[in-house]
């Protein structure tokens, strides 16, 4: 088997008597979407922040790329690959579609605010975020302020900004949220293109977009993952019935 591309390992975090995540080890594997689900509160954003170096877990490793990405901080796994989008928006109202793209950019370059007029002109920078916004079908919009957009095309924007970093991995929280159903086939079939890029950590709850995207699905409850394996394994497996897919998915 190939090298997992992301490994955590027994991750841990505790806030105050909450144990949010609890000992929790899974794996990604090239080319797939790996589906993380779970009731509110589960701890599923907690476990990401934990990978993205948001936040520091009491205990546990994580492994990207082959190597121990535990003590390093969010930008330098960044830099690393590790793409990220978030449950609340990063997007910034005030630019137009363009400048967020070439504010990822050089975010993922280690570079900083004051060059974006000069990263504005730069060809090379420009024709990859016009890249990176055909990608995600936002072309037609790249001279719209951020503030003027729809939601789901807010969504795909903060897509953009995440293949501006050109990721090894992709990390979303919860890419469809607030999505009508519309929007959601749209970002299902986008999501589906993506893990040839980089595969996919998904959290999300729209069952209907985890069922058809995912190679493997992992279930957290309190904090602890009880079942992972591949869709039709989940929607039999018991335990995950009853805490959380509920009777309706027992046929
Ligand atoms: N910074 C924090 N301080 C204290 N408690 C927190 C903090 N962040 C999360 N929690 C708690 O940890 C638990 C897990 O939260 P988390 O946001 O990870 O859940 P989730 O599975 O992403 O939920 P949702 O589906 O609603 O997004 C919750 O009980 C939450 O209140
Ligand atoms: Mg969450």
């Amino acid at each position: 088997m190939t090298d997992p591309v992301l490994a955590v390992h027994g991750l841990t975090k505790s806030f105050g008597a909450l144990t949010a995540c609890d000992g929790v080890s899974l794996d990604l594997r090239p080319g797939e979407i790996h589906a993380l689900i779970g009731p509110n509160g589960a701890g599923k954003s907690t476990l990401i922040k934990q990978i993205a170096g948001e936040i520091a877990p009491d205990a546990g490793t994580i492994h990207f790329l082959g190597r121990d990405v535990t003590d390093l901080d969010a930008a330098a796994r960044a830099r690393m690959g590790l793409g990220r989008s978030f449950q609340i928006s990063a997007v910034i109202p005030e630019f137009t579609v363009l400048q967020n793209v070439i504010l990822a950019q050089l975010g993922a370059e280690g570079r900083v605010f004051r060059f974006l007029r000069a990263a504005l002109s730069d060809r090379r920078a420009l024709g990859r975020a016009r890249d990176q916004l055909e990608r995600v079908r936002l072309a037609h919009r790249l001279a719209d302020r951020a503030s003027e957009i729809s939601h789901g095309e807010r969504r795909r924007l903060e897509l953009a900004m995440a293949l501006a970093l050109r990721p090894r991995a992709f990390l979303l929280d919860e890419p469809m949220a607030g999505m009508g159903a519309e929007g959601v086939v749209d970002m299902t079939a986008l999501l589906d293109s993506l893990r040839f890029e980089a595969p996919i950590l998904l959290i999300e709850h729209d069952m209907d977009a985890v069922f058809a995207l995912a190679d493997r699905i992992s279930v957290l409850v309190y904090g602890a993952l009880i079942a992972t394996g591949g869709v039709q394994e989940i929607k039999r497996n018991r335990a995950v019935q009853r805490a959380y897919l509920g009777e309706e998915e027992v046929a």
